[in-house]
């Protein structure tokens, strides 16, 4: 019996991410928080999908699939024209790249929103080839909208745009290379790109990896954005699930250490120190992404605290938050969030969506259940 994903918690995070994903294949952020409502994230949708086909969901993750593929291909001659103008040395003005998230129809929405992220685009990929190694899926399907963005993303990689936090839009953020990388070089392994695609997606991730070494790497661990000298807990992502630094290489446990130390406390992982976002709490889903990364690196029994801790912030309905305020690192900033947009996010689809994730791998490597539940039993 799996330990972690038959829960019921993990039974209830399946459920929900079933029963909200729409018609369309779209995976709502959260269905009830005031700013999100209405729309899917590239971001989250491909870790959601990515979580749920871990979990066995396979149609789900298709379906989100489709809906990716459905936005990018009506936007085919748009992303032609970015991709031109880009390499004859105009690059659009951020406004006419790509925005973060669509409306659950594929449109862009009429709220203002801080749009022009990447990261997105490369982590649809890699979730995409995760997913057909993991299923045995055939991708010619979505082919077009691969090729569509692998063409966006060569072109686009190195310029600036807001992180993962949807914040420092002047900078260019690890995450988002690494996100980026990894889509990239998912897709070339796959052996889904023609000759001419892939070589550009591959000097492309060459190119991303030279940077990450000379600008974005700093006493041996991986930095929040080119020439910092903060952190950021997205960085655990980089190491695992997407794999563009290695969890068990020096740079990997550079990494993991600072995190541990600099952003985690009693297994909640904030976002970044100066964070002001309803007082800067821990994010659930962060744990999960460092618990992903620990268990890569060796260490499971700190990804099962990880986990244990992200899975204590559930609701009594079982429902899991965007963040919680138990430890803040601006606590006067709480209010004036809840003020405007009202309490915090929850359930938030992709928090249920890593806890799926981290139980998927934990339970994967798992020692002899039996043993277990004799160690169990006799601590009890
Ligand atoms: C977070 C984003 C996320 C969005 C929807 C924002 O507050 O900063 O990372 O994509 O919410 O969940």
């Amino acid at each position: 019996m799996p330990r972690y994903t038959a829960s019921p918690l993990a039974e209830h995070s399946r459920a929900l991410i079933g029963r909200l994903q729409t018609p369309e294949g779209a995976y709502p952020a959260s269905p009830t928080f005031s700013a999100y409502t209405g729309y899917c994230w590239f971001r989250d949708g491909a870790f959601i999908a990515d979580g749920m086909s871990a979990v066995g969901e396979a149609e789900s993750a298709e379906r989100f699939f489709d809906w990716c593929a459905a936005v990018l291909t009506e936007r085919a001659d748009h992303i032609r024209w970015i991709v031109a103008e880009t390499e004859a040395g105009r690059p659009p003005a951020g406004a006419q790249m790509l925005p973060a998230r669509y409306t659950f129809a594929g449109g862009v929405g009429d709220d203002e929103w801080w749009d022009f992220q990447l990261d997105g685009y490369g982590t649809w990929l890699w979730a995409l080839v995760e997913h057909t190694g993991r299923h045995g899926a055939d991708a010619a399907r979505w082919l077009p909208a691969i090729e569509l963005t692998v063409d966006y993303l060569v072109a686009s990689w190195d310029r600036p745009c807001y992180d993962w936090w949807e914040e420092h839009s002047e900078h260019v953020h690890v995450s988002t290379l690494a996100c980026v990388a990894a889509g990239l070089d998912a897709v070339a392994d796959a052996g889904l790109l023609d000759g001419t695609r892939e070589t550009g997606a591959r000097q492309a991730s060459a190119a991303i990896r030279e940077l990450v070494a000379e600008r974005g790497t700093l006493s041996g661990h991986l930095v929040k954005w080119l020439g910092s000298t903060a952190v950021d807990g997205s960085l655990a992502a980089a190491l695992a699930p997407l794999g563009f630094a290695d969890p068990a290489s020096g740079l990997g446990a550079a990494t993991i250490d600072v995190l541990e130390r600099h952003l985690t406390v009693n297994g909640g992982t904030h976002r970044y120190l100066g964070d002001t976002f309803f007082g800067g709490g821990q994010w659930p889903l962060l744990s999960c992404f460092l618990g992903l990364a620990q268990l890569a690196a060796g260490d499971r029994d700190r990804a099962v605290e990880l986990y244990d801790w992200a899975a204590s912030t559930a609701t009594e309905e079982l429902d899991l938050p965007e963040q919680v305020g138990a430890h803040l690192i601006a606590p006067r900033m709480r209010w004036e969030w809840v003020e405007r947009w009202g309490t915090v996010a929850t359930p938030l689809l992709w928090s249920h969506a890593m806890l799926l994730r981290l139980g998927a791998a934990l339970d994967a490597t798992a020692s002899d259940p039996a043993t277990d539940s004799v160690l169990e039993g006799l601590a009890r």
